[in-house]
């Protein structure tokens, strides 16, 4: 019995780590969207609008950011499945698009980026 106790909280810690390198990974993905995209406490819109709180958001909501009305108009809501789906090619996604972004194949990187995005809630407060 303690043995398996012992090989849960293992397994658990093993868990939680692979989490955290995701993130970690996620961020320097994000490198790519810095030159654009701000996130975090202090994240202001730029080229691109700040990306706080991104999953579960509207597309085309954040106040006093100038969207295409292709972004306006793409009635998505951000969730984990339609962002990969964007990131992999923007245009495709959301025809029209003011984002100039080649789009990112790697799954794994894309993966990576997700748990980095995740980590901020609206507010640009990291809540894992
Ligand atoms: C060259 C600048 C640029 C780069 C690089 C860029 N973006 Fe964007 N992004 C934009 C612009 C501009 C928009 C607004 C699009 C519009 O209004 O049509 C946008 C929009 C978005 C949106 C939609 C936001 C919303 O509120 O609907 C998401 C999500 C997004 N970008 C994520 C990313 C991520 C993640 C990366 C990096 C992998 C990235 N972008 C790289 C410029 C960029």
């Amino acid at each position: 019995m303690r043995a398996l106790v012992l090989s849960a909280a293992i397994l658990l810690a093993g868990f939680a780590q692979a989490q955290a390198q995701d993130a970690a990974a996620g961020e320097k993905v994000f490198a790519q969207c810095r030159a654009c995209h701000q996130i975090g406490p202090s994240a202001k819109n730029a080229v691109g609008p700040e990306l706080n709180g991104l999953i579960g958001r509207h597309s085309g909501s954040v106040e006093g950011y100038n969207y295409s009305q292709a972004n306006k108009d793409s009635g998505i809501t951000w969730d984990e499945a339609t962002f990969k789906e964007y990131i992999q090619n923007p245009k495709a996604k959301i025809p029209g698009t003011k984002m100039i972004y080649a789009g990112l194949k790697d799954e794994q990187r894309i993966n990576d980026l997700v748990a980095y995005l995740k980590q901020f809630d609206a507010k640009g407060q990291k809540v894992q």
